[in-house]
């Protein structure tokens, strides 16, 4: 869980305990610092990257406990591969080497310490600064629930590790903004792990209500005023549980007066039954997380907040859980939706697209915004189109996708662009309302996305289809968790690159 690592900056020097990590490209390459660094030790490093047949290859390690020489006691090289102008191209990615390489180190250990430099030099505040964010995120870990220790289990309460640097003081400067974003992401995944009778809309709420000490104004609508603001498509998925429904409205304005605002829009279904047409019992657990966009547009704005960004934001997120019950809502039931349109339900699984269907409106129509973009675990048809890899990404405007795509590709949570167009319609005209809320086996994601696109008029907006990525995803150098906080990185990259300027 969030706080359990504190990260420190220092100029170049040997640690004298706990676990020291530097770099390493092909034929023990090392860079100039850490070579002084390994000086006293240099032959006992030469001699186990010979016996281990350690090269220096991207993602190998070479590990040595009680080096002579150093007063560490376990000493990690790590393989970064050739430099930029060699085999690779792009950029290294220094959050995933940072993550790769903090998760080296024991889980035992207190203290750790990493070298920022790679065997062509020395790494710049910033990317000194992105290895500490890569650690932390890499470090989380959600174990609220688990009173008993392993076997074995010596991890420590509190961790430390410090990041070597030219100039750690301008590095400790670049890492407060990744810090912000760090526990937004942190925030996110806190909210997905979270089982679903702990976590219901009342105390999402509340959660989200936490962002006031960050400075965002918070407002919280409950079933009084979604009844009279005519929410009813939303309203009508909560109607079977006997937890009420919630819309949150977080609002930062650290922009320009008067400056457009950008809204971000989260699905936040706190458990998905499927309601009255009811899931199968295999892996319905899962559905604890069909809120991962809810809680990324949560740990968003407390990043956006946190870090003072430039720029005014807001945030809505629709709460509800689908529940089946004597009251719930049926197939054939048709609702009215807070734009007048009217809907079908055809099947009551399909139940994200009815939320966002009146928190786009209510968005929409109550300010005026630059873009907005939403996040939901709408579908599982994106992840048979994607698998887990990509998030799909639907536009209504080019300018605004590619900016979307060109953040995944820095933050690394990517984006698939995929097809909007009106010959999917035919697919969710209704025989007895304006639409149907489901398009029928083909294209699932695509006519998901096509419904939402009904309740957005002229705005630039985006929707991600987060299913596959939010929860569940494969872990990797920087997220061990079920919760993965898909989208808070990504979307932070979109408002700093393009919108903060
Ligand atoms: N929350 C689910 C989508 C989902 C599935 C998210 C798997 C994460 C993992 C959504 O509400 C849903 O049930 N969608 C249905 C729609 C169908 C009934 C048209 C689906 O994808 O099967
Ligand atoms: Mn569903
Ligand atoms: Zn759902």
């Amino acid at each position: 869980m969030a706080g359990a690592l504190k990260i420190g900056f220092s100029s170049y020097a040997a640690p004298d305990k706990g676990v020291l990590i530097v770099f390493a490209g092909p034929d023990l390459k090392f860079g100039p610092e850490t070579r002084k660094l390994l000086a006293p030790a240099a032959d006992l490093v030469a001699r186990a990257a010979a016996a281990d047949g350690f090269k220096g290859k991207s993602g190998s390690g070479l590990d040595l406990i009680a080096p002579a020489g150093l007063k560490v006691g376990r000493l990690i090289v790590i393989g970064v591969g050739a430099g930029e102008d060699e085999k690779s191209p792009k950029p290294k990615d220094m959050v995933k080497i940072g993550g790769g390489a903090f998760g080296r180190a024991p889980t035992s250990a207190a203290e750790v310490a990493i070298v920022a430099e790679l065997p062509d030099g020395p790494l710049s505040a910033d990317q000194a600064a992105d290895l500490a964010l890569g650690a932390m995120l890499r470090s989380y870990s959600f174990d609220r629930y688990k009173t008993k220790k392993k076997d074995g289990d010596d991890t420590p309460k509190q961790r430390r590790l410090t990041i070597g640097t030219a100039a750690p003081d301008k590095a400790r400067k670049a890492f407060g903004a990744r810090e912000a974003i760090a526990e937004g992401v942190m925030m996110a995944r806190d909210l997905v792990n979270e089982p679903a009778n702990i976590l219901f809309p009342e105390e999402f709420a509340k959660r989200a209500s936490t962002l006031r000490k960050a400075g965002c104004q918070v407002e919280i609508l409950g079933e009084k005023e979604l009844t009279r603001l005519k929410m009813n498509a939303l309203l009508g998925v909560g109607q079977g549980s006997v937890r009420e429904s919630r819309v949150v409205i977080m609002r930062w304005n650290g922009g320009k007066k008067g400056a457009k605002p950008l809204a971000f829009i989260g699905k936040g279904v706190t458990f998905d039954t499927g309601g009255i047409s009811i899931k199968p019992a295999a892996g319905m657990e899962d559905m604890k997380g069909d809120m991962a966009g809810a809680a990324c547009v949560v740990g968003l704005m407390h990043a956006l907040a946190s870090r003072k960004a430039k720029v005014n934001a807001i945030g809505a997120i629709g709460l509800v859980e689908n529940m089946p019950d004597g009251n719930a809502q049926r197939p054939g039931d048709i609702v009215t939706s807070m734009s007048g349109q009217t809907i079908e339900i055809i099947n009551t699984d399909a139940e994200g697209r009815l939320v966002l269907a009146d928190v786009l409106w209510y968005v929409g129509k109550t300010y005026k915004l630059e873009f907005m973009v939403d996040l939901a675990t709408l579908t599982g048809a994106i992840i048979v189109s994607l698998g887990h890899e990509y998030a799909g990404l639907f536009s209504n405007n080019d300018k605004l996708a590619e900016r979307l795509v060109e953040a995944g590709k820095l933050s690394g949570e990517r984006l698939w662009r995929m097809p909007l167009g009106p010959e999917y319609d035919k697919q969710i005209d209704s025989k007895f309302a304006d639409m149907k809320n489901t398009g029928g086996r083909m294209g699932g994601a695509i006519t998901a996305a096509q419904f939402l696109q009904r309740f957005v008029e002229k705005t630039p907006w985006a929707h991600l289809d987060i299913a596959g990525t939010g929860m569940g995803s494969p872990q990797s150098d920087i997220n061990k968790s079920w919760g993965s906080g898909f989208g808070v990185r990504l979307l932070d990259r979109l408002v700093a690159d393009s919108y903060e300027k």
